[in-house]
């Protein structure tokens, strides 16, 4: 191989790259696999205890993940993450504070607070999501 050519090899390969590195900067926000705003790379929900989810049965939504503050006390165990979507046929289901439970306007399935199944015909429970606490902050993964 010639030096010309040589040269010419190493420029197209660092074209490469570089146009590939423009690309990967370019991608748009909703690549961003945080929906939360904040609170890690990969959180589906976060939430500021300081300000928000004080009270028993206050609960808060970002896309189909919802938090529910079951107790007193800023540790995880003192929070629900579930997923909102009935697991019969998809449809979106709803919190219910006064009976502390989701019940499934498609097609009547209700589920515990805790996403077990409580009434058909789901046939299995919500999807359960781990919650963790972190100077205030909780976060859903
Ligand atoms: S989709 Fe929820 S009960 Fe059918």
């Amino acid at each position: 191989m010639e030096r010309r050519d040589f040269l010419n090899n190493v420029g197209q390969v660092a074209a490469i790259v570089c146009a590939g590195r423009l690309l990967a900067s370019c991608s748009k926000s909703e690549d961003n696999p945080d929906p939360g705003g904040g609170g890690g790379g990969n959180a589906r929900l976060t939430a500021n205890l300081t300000s928000e989810l004080a009270a028993v049965g206050s609960s808060k939504v970002n896309g189909n993940v919802i938090v529910v503050r079951t107790a007193t006390g800023n540790v995880a165990s003192s929070f629900v993450a579930l997923s909102l979507v009935c697991t019969h046929e998809q449809c979106t289901v709803n919190y219910d504070p006064a009976d502390n439970d989701f019940k499934c306007p498609c097609h009547g399935s209700q589920y515990e607070i805790t996403g077990a199944v409580k009434q058909g015909p789901a046939p299995s429970a919500l999807t359960k999501y781990t919650i963790s606490i972190n100077n205030n902050i909780l976060t859903v993964t």
